[in-house]
């Protein structure tokens, strides 16, 4: 998608649509008041006779019947402007774009100062002006996303042409909306990869689509096989990949930022990979199962943030370690009670098969330990609890390291997306106290889930700053309640918060 600013009247644009969004219950912005004119007055006409609202996310198409050179309006509602933050503009123009995509592919969204205004309000890192540009980009961007590759006879559409009014014509800007369309883009692949099936996306296809990011950017890359893992003593991860006959991966990518010095951070970027998870021998129940595809969604998104990492140059080193592998209750399955060593010597009594995500990112985060990381954020849909406590508009967050989790925040809020904190108090460590082993892998009772998950995963960090986030909610989606408000499917969650989070860093 091409993407350009300028500072015309938006009633003079020439494209397929123009998109004017506008809040519940506020005046018409200038911008929308010119196009408001240009159609005589149709717009605050609908307001007041109450055939659109403005509430989040209304949408309604309007031919201009040549009265403006564009074919024709969308008007957008965004709600009250207090309610408005990155994550809910992008999915605005997201929504938009999945619904006009088929008949349109130029665009112009209009982006009066009532919008910059509220994203100010939600946080003054979303309202900067060049935000606002890279926010729009992306908006747009995620909404060429498509899923339905395998489906006959489908030709869904997207916009190739993206035209931003009213945010000036700034190089900045102009810079911002090419690096939103490309991190919009790059979410869109890791979308992709977490809604192909698992017979197309084993360990050793989702490895190759890491090698192809390593040689698009020019990264290290390193990719450990089974036998390579025995050599490191990864106990927890070979445990996790014995019930398959798919081969476990490791991959290991690193960006290098000229020449590392001495006492720089080195970030490491930690992905669970599960490409299926049956649970194991601790069986999962049929309802929902097949969605257990995209348990892989961590890995996706570190392997997608690591190609933009290169693009935009990051200021420091970062590494990302993705543990791949299927979790099947084949004949060599390990076993509820099972006990095994990880990398780092610890040892853990497996309860039960079905909490295998810890398991491979236990000896993941080891490995980056081994490798120089300094700073450690895993990523993985580690939890239904997860799902239960917050539901899917929010990543959860818990680790060892006030200033991570607050540069994880500011990055996640240059892309929009939104993440919150669970506590670690000591009184959860009891959970997974343990009679034969060092701990076991989980607690057996469903008190604290997710934060269980944190207190496992903490062992295997070296002491290190660590953030540890469970997207169990937030990478995907397929509860039709929330479709009006979350987009359904895959978000790629992350990989645009990750490709931000070294720049805060420095
Ligand atoms: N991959 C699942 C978690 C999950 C559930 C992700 C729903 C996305 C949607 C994970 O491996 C798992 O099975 N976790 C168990 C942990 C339990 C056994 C402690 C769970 O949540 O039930
Ligand atoms: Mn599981
Ligand atoms: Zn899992």
């Amino acid at each position: 998608m091409r993407a350009l600013s300028s500072d015309r009247d938006p009633a003079t644009v020439d494209v397929d649509a123009v998109v004017v969004p506008y809040f519940q219950g506020e005046p018409l912005g200038p911008l929308a008041t010119a196009v408001d004119r240009a159609l005589d007055g149709v717009l605050t006409g609908m307001r007041a006779a109450g055939d659109v609202l403005g509430k989040f996310p209304e949408r309604a198409v309007l031919p201009t019947l040549g009265r403006l050179p564009a074919r024709r309006v969308v008007l957008l509602g965004l709600g009250r402007p207090g309610d408005l933050d990155g994550y809910r503009l992008r999915n605005a123009l997201q929504f938009t774009v999945r619904e006009t995509r088929r008949f349109c592919s130029s665009l112009a969204v209009v982006v009066d100062q009532a919008v910059v205004a509220a994203l100010v309000l939600a946080d003054p890192i979303q309202g900067e002006p060049t935000a606002v540009a890279r926010a729009v980009a992306e908006g747009v961007a995620l909404g060429n996303h498509h899923v339905a590759q395998q489906k006959s006879g489908e030709d869904t559409g997207a916009i190739a042409e993206l035209e931003v009014v009213g945010l000036g014509t700034s190089k900045e800007i102009a810079d911002a909306l090419v690096q939103g369309a490309e991190l919009g883009e790059a979410t869109n692949r890791a979308r992709v990869l977490q809604w192909r099936p698992s017979n197309q996306l084993t360990p050793t296809q989702l490895a190759a689509e890491a090698e192809r990011v390593a040689e698009e950017g020019g990264l290290e890359l390193e990719i450990l096989d089974r036998a390579g893992m025995e050599k490191l003593g990864m106990g927890a991860l070979l445990a996790v990949a014995r019930g398959s006959h798919e081969p476990p991966k490791l991959v290991f990518l690193r960006y290098r930022h000229g020449g590392s010095s001495k006492g720089a951070k080195r970030l490491a970027l930690v992905g669970k990979g599960i490409t299926f998870d049956s649970g194991g021998i601790s069986l999962k129940p049929n309802p929902g199962m097949s969605a257990m595809k995209a348990d892989m969604s961590g890995a996706a998104a570190v392997i997608e943030a690591m190609g933009m990492i290169a693009r935009m140059k990051a200021p420091i080193e970062v590494m990302a370690v993705a543990a791949l592998t299927e979790n099947m209750p084949g004949g060599a399955a390990t076993k509820p009670g099972d006990v095994v060593t990880a990398m780092n010597g610890k040892t853990i009594e497996i309860d039960n098969t079905d909490a295998e995500g810890r398991l491979v990112l236990a000896d993941a985060l080891g490995y980056a330990a081994e490798k120089g990381a300094t700073h450690l954020v895993d990523v993985a849909t580690l939890t239904g609890a997860a799902v239960v406590a917050i539901g899917y508009p929010v990543t959860a967050a818990m680790g060892t390291s006030r200033e991570l989790l607050e540069q994880l925040r500011r990055a996640g809020s240059l892309a929009g997306e939104r993440i919150w904190e669970l506590p670690l108090f000591p009184e959860y460590d009891v959970a997974l106290a343990c009679d034969i082993a060092d701990m076991r892998n989980t607690s057996g009772t469903s008190a604290s889930g997710s934060i269980n998950g944190g207190v496992f995963l903490r062992e295997f960090t070296s002491g290190l700053p660590w953030v540890h986030l469970d997207i169990a909610g937030s990478a995907y989606h397929t509860d039709a309640l929330w479709d009006s408000m979350v987009p359904k499917g895959p978000a790629g969650v992350m990989t645009r918060t990750f490709a931000h989070l070294p720049f805060q860093m420095v």
